[in-house]
């Protein structure tokens, strides 16, 4: 280390002894040239952006038509999470289970050492503390990223609630703080050039669950280095949540309001790039006065019965980092006015005018512009070549408090009480639109059997159906069984249980078309969910659970004919045959710590079939 960096850490603005500890440790292990802690402000935000706009991370959008927003691109081999180099390292290989890569916390250890050392050389290392949830309120969690991109730094600032603030809760010396250790494995030698996208070939996302520490290595994007985020708020606080028994899941939170201001919240699991963002922000289509729906979050929920045994939820993060593609004022508005300022983009594809654009945003295509990669792209090209501008995994990071919906009571400390849960997938065949669980075992059955067609969210193959219990498969830091057991815990601690559905926006018709129109219309079906939670609604009974009828789903604004809803409700005796298959598969694989409710479960819903 430099002594600029000894002269820093002379004067951490922190008296945790531990943290200082830790930091020296880490940078002496690291080797950076500078050592920087984090306070949070808007200058400091502005002089990391200028410093990345330097070092061509970054370039600065039109103000005119995108104020305040920056552009970037990635290496072409680091634009999504690496599921096959996300590691749980617990102590017994039997604790992370069959989902999860395992490797032996000592052995890891090890390897980590030799990877992070000088891993920072020629780099500035950030001390980043950050709160999972306001801070300050009871169900947040607090955590430190060290890392030696700024990119992570100030994405993170959106994302999370950071700096001064976090540095005097961590003084008070109430909470533990998880420490995360981030490196894009790039040092550089004296006098060398930085790329504008640091990265390395080698990957390593890493979680110690016992001892509630992170560690990645290799990747600067998204879900890989915002530590916060799937790292910290899904796969170390779904560790935590199972010990103090509470829930960390992959949903969105949303409040439907009537027109008397009755005001119901859902959580919705969807896998990833399934539609959360979308159904966190939907707006009420034509035939829906006075209906409103505010945004409380758009990907991960931590849940907890509180004192009356009603659980109720908070969204840990304080922006959204949302799919890119298929984001237009048409779809989903609220994003588009989200997005508007203040935003970095990430892989999408910028106009001559220094603005930026991705497939569905319009629905004509810019005349030209450089696609993701930096090359030249016009209609024409990516006719012939198949390419499209936009990474399909392009996203954007903006402020959650830029949202038009967000709820009054997104920050609020306690969180929102939960009426129902909801799961969905991306299924081309087999699953109706909406049907809702006889109970709650049933419904846990029902989140731990879902299946979803894989996105370009992480890398390999997108559209093969695969099991993805609760949307949960690449997020849960446990074993899936046991996180199944916990659920069906849940209920004991609970007076209500909200009640659970399964949506599925995606069911096709025989020429591949969407049998249902989505995005806004999906409020039909929001509507009959609420109607069911308070007592309103009617439904058919079917050997997977209550369905709707025609006639209670409100189709005011909305010509849709009777016969496409049956075909989008049909419960198909042998493709569900083929699904309970599917269910066996996953649960062969779980099989010695399978609670016994999903054998019971799956018996009772192969004698009603
Ligand atoms: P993560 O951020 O990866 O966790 O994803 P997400 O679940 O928030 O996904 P998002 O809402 O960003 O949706 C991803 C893709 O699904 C986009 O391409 C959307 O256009 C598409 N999508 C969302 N809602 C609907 C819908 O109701 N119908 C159809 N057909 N597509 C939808
Ligand atoms: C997801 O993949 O579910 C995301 C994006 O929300 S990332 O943060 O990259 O994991
Ligand atoms: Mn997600």
């Amino acid at each position: 280390m430099t002594s600029s960096a000894t002269d820093i850490l002379a004067t951490p603005p922190t008296t945790n002894k531990h943290l200082i500890r830790w930091v020296e440790k880490m940078a002496d292990l690291c080797q950076p040239d500078n050592v920087h802690w984090i306070d949070g402000s808007q200058e400091e935000y502005e002089q990391l952006c200028d410093q990345l706009v330097k070092a061509g991370t970054f370039f600065p959008l039109n103000e005119e038509l995108w104020p305040g927003c920056f552009y970037a691109r990635s290496a072409p081999n680091d634009v999504a999470r690496v599921e096959d180099r996300t590691f749980i390292c617990s102590l017994s290989k039997d604790n992370a289970g069959p989902t999860n890569n395992w490797e032996d916390p000592f052995v890891m250890r090890r390897k980590l050492k030799q990877l992070f050392r000088g891993s920072m050389r020629g780099r500035t290392m950030y001390v980043l503390p950050f709160s999972m949830g306001p801070v300050g309120s009871p169900m947040s969690q607090i955590g430190v990223q060290l890392t030696d991109s700024a990119y992570a730094v100030v994405n993170m600032r959106i994302m999370a609630r950071v700096g001064a603030p976090v540095f005097a809760e961590i003084d008070k010396d109430i909470k533990r703080v998880v420490p995360c250790l981030h490196s894009v494995g790039a040092p550089l030698l004296p006098g060398q050039k930085d790329v504008s996208w640091p990265c390395n070939d080698e990957k390593y996302i890493v979680h110690f669950p016992e001892t509630r520490e992170i560690w990645s290595y290799g990747s600067g994007y998204g879900g890989n280095a915002l530590l916060g985020k799937k790292c910290f708020a899904l796969r170390i606080a779904s560790n935590i949540a199972r010990d103090e028994g509470w829930m960390a899941e992959h949903m969105l939170i949303l409040g439907v309001e009537s027109p008397t201001h009755e005001k119901t919240y859902v959580a919705a699991a969807f896998p990833s790039a399934c539609g959360k963002t979308n159904f966190a922000m939907l707006i009420p289509p034509e035939g829906f006065n006075g209906w409103k729906v505010w945004t409380v979050g758009d990907d991960i929920a931590w849940i907890k019965p509180d004192a009356a045994g009603k659980l109720r939820a908070i969204n840990p993060e304080a922006g959204f980092f949302g799919v890119a593609p298929g984001t237009s004022a048409k779809t989903n508005p609220n994003a588009m006015t989200t997005l508007a300022r203040n935003t970095i983009f990430t892989n999408v594809a910028l106009t001559p005018e220094g603005g930026v654009w991705w497939e569905g945003m319009t629905e004509k295509p810019p005349k030209e512009c450089l696609d993701w990669r930096g090359e030249k792209w016009t209609p024409a090209i990516g006719k012939s070549t198949g390419k499209p501008a936009a990474h399909p995994n392009g996203r954007f990071t903006a402020p959650a408090s830029q949202c038009p919906s967000i709820d009054s009571e997104w920050e609020n400390p306690e969180g929102v009480p939960i009426s129902a849960i909801i799961f969905g997938g991306r299924r081309a065949t087999t699953m109706p639109l909406v049907y809702q669980a006889f109970n709650w075992s049933a419904g846990v059955y029902m989140g731990a059997t879902m299946g979803s067609e894989t996105t370009a969210a992480a890398g390999g193959a997108v559209g093969k159906v695969r099991r993805d219990p609760m949307a949960m498969l690449p997020f849960c830091g446990y074993h899936m069984a046991d996180y199944f057991r916990h659920w069906l815990k849940m209920q004991r601690n609970l007076s209500s249980t909200p009640r659970i559905f399964h949506v599925n926006w995606f069911r096709k018709d025989a020429d591949g078309k969407f049998l249902w129109p989505g995005y806004s219309e999906n409020m039909r079906v929001l509507k009959w969910i609420v109607d069911r939670v308070r007592g309103r609604a009617l439904s058919k009974e079917t050997p997977i659970g209550w369905t709707p009828f025609y006639d209670d789903i409100h189709w005011d604004g909305l010509d849709f004919s009777r016969t496409t809803f049956d075909a989008l409700q049909t419960v198909d005796r042998d493709q569900w045959k083929q699904e309970v298959m599917g269910h066996e598969e996953l649960f062969l694989a779980l099989h010695d710590h399978l609670p016994p409710e999903m054998i019971y479960e799956r018996e009772l819903l192969i004698c009603r079939l």
